[in-house]
């Protein structure tokens, strides 16, 4: 149980004390409250990247950097997706109880009855120009959603939440399918009611009607747990920028738009396809595994080592161990070998003995090796970041409604330390 059970003091430079309260999470980690330091004593406090700032309370996900644990609702990274489907997790995470086989048929009835897109939305598609990154088309046609289903903006959204939460959770794989078809110059292929959610999505890539394609069920099941591994993960970058536009009430579509944007960056979500470019470099230019650890270490190159580090693991991340061990089964049912495995494994044991890396704690995070199984899955790289965020969807869906349902969340608005001019006075144009 959260609560404030102990006190902290600050004392001012003019001898005044303040005395603050601490909060204990279920977890035993504790934090201090200040949401009332400014109006009691003028004071704010400063914390760039807010690595040291809890901006809500929440029940959704739990992570330990230092000892790499992730959990999603309580229940293990590890344990979900050794035995659940990304759908599961999905219900889990927005519901927050895994469905028996009756909720889970439901669900699954509603993403099929929900996974056809607009007519008019498929226009928008060709409008685009060719090359048009993914992440450009995902954003503005989640966005768009809310024009042509705008339930959440007339009655009571309360009313409307389970249809739109369903309707986004299936459109977006519709649109990330469209998206890839719109790219190759490929009409679109319809879901079908008898795939399953991560079937269909590969039905909807690959099929044609020259071949034979039947989704490959090692793909399937690697899919299914790609997609669980990126479900959530706490207040990451993407899922902050969903709460904070939901936190002023705009709808569900908008927010998660936002949140697409911010995945979007090199720095966040878009780090899996950095991981293919950079392993690809090196394998082109003849690169050894040295060459581009020193390269990485050299302060006047902004070069990084993409999918090792992270803002909160300071160890493993364990999705990492997960994605590599996926990585070898892919590549064990498809009997070959793959030079970027070999290459990444290469990079990572020589990144892990060398001390520059070792006193950082920087390890492989979830988007080392999840890039590579996409590429064996024929997945091109311009699309791993939208996979991403089919992946995170759920999660940022989660957060959206649970800051909806929390009575002590308030619109997000940080204050600032200002750095900028004093007063200063307008010089007519005429005389500047
Ligand atoms: C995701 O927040 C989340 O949960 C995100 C995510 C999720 O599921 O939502 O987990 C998904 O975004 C994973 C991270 C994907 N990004 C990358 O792989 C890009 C490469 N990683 C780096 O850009 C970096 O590690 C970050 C951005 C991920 C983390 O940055 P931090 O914690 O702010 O680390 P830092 O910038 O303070 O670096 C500390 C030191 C610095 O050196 P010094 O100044 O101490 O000499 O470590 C160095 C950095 O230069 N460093 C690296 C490095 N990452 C950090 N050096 C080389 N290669 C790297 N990858």
């Amino acid at each position: 149980m959260v609560k404030e059970d102990r006190k902290a003091e600050l004392s001012f430079p003019d001898g005044t004390r303040y005395e603050l309260g601490v909060i204990t999470d279920n977890m035993g980690a504790h934090s201090i409250d200040i949401s009332n330091l400014r109006k009691d004593t003028g004071y704010i406090t400063y914390d760039p990247g807010y690595m040291n700032t809890g901006s809500c309370m929440s029940s959704i996900c739990y992570i330990d950097g230092e000892k790499g644990i992730l959990r999603y609702r309580g229940y293990d990274i590890e344990d979900l997706v050794l035995n659940c489907d990304f759908i599961e997790v999905a219900y889990l995470l927005v519901k927050g109880m895994l469905p028996n086989v009756k909720e889970r048929q439901e669900y699954t009835q509603l993403l099929n009855k929900h996974s056809l897109l607009h007519v008019d939305m498929r226009n928008f598609f060709r409008s685009y120009p060719h090359g048009a990154h993914p992440m450009a088309i995902l954003a503005s046609m989640v966005a768009s959603l809310s024009a042509f289903y705008p339930e959440m903006e007339e009655r009571d959204p309360e009313e409307n939440i389970d249809l739109t939460v369903t309707r986004l959770l299936s459109k977006m794989r519709t649109i990330a399918a469209f998206t890839y078809r719109q790219d190759k110059g490929y009409d679109f292929v319809e879901p079908r009611y008898d795939y399953s959610y991560c079937e269909n999505f590969l039905n909807m890539l690959f099929s044609s009607p020259v071949v034979d394609y039947h989704p490959d069920p090692v793909h399937v099941k690697a899919l299914n747990q790609l997609l669980i591994l990126h479900a959530d993960h706490e207040q990451n970058c993407s899922t902050s920028a969903v709460r904070l536009v939901g936190s002023s009430e705009a709808n569900l579509y908008a927010s998660v738009a936002a949140g697409c944007c911010a995945l979007w960056g090199p720095k966040h979500g878009g780090a899996n396809q950095a991981v293919m470019e950079m392993l690809e470099r090196i394998i082109g230019e003849g690169l050894s595994v040295e060459d581009v650890v020193a390269m990485a270490k050299d302060k006047s190159s902004s070069f990084r080592l993409s999918g090792f580090g992270h803002r909160v693991y300071k160890t493993f991340d364990p999705r990492a161990r997960i994605a590599k061990r996926m990585c070898q089964e892919v590549l064990a049912a498809q009997h070959k070998e793959d030079r970027l495995l070999e290459v990444a494994m290469q990079l990572e044991e020589a990144a892990l003995s060398d001390e520059y890396f070792i006193q950082r704690n920087l390890y492989p995070n979830v988007d080392f090796y999840t890039g590579i199984i996409f590429h064996l899955m024929g997945i091109p790289q311009s699309m791993f970041t939208v996979l991403f965020a089919m992946g995170r969807l759920p999660g940022w869906i989660a957060h959206y409604l649970e800051w909806r349902h929390d009575p002590y969340q308030k619109i997000g608005r940080p204050r600032q330390v200002y750095s900028g001019p004093e007063l200063k006075k307008v010089v007519p144009i005429s005389n500047r």
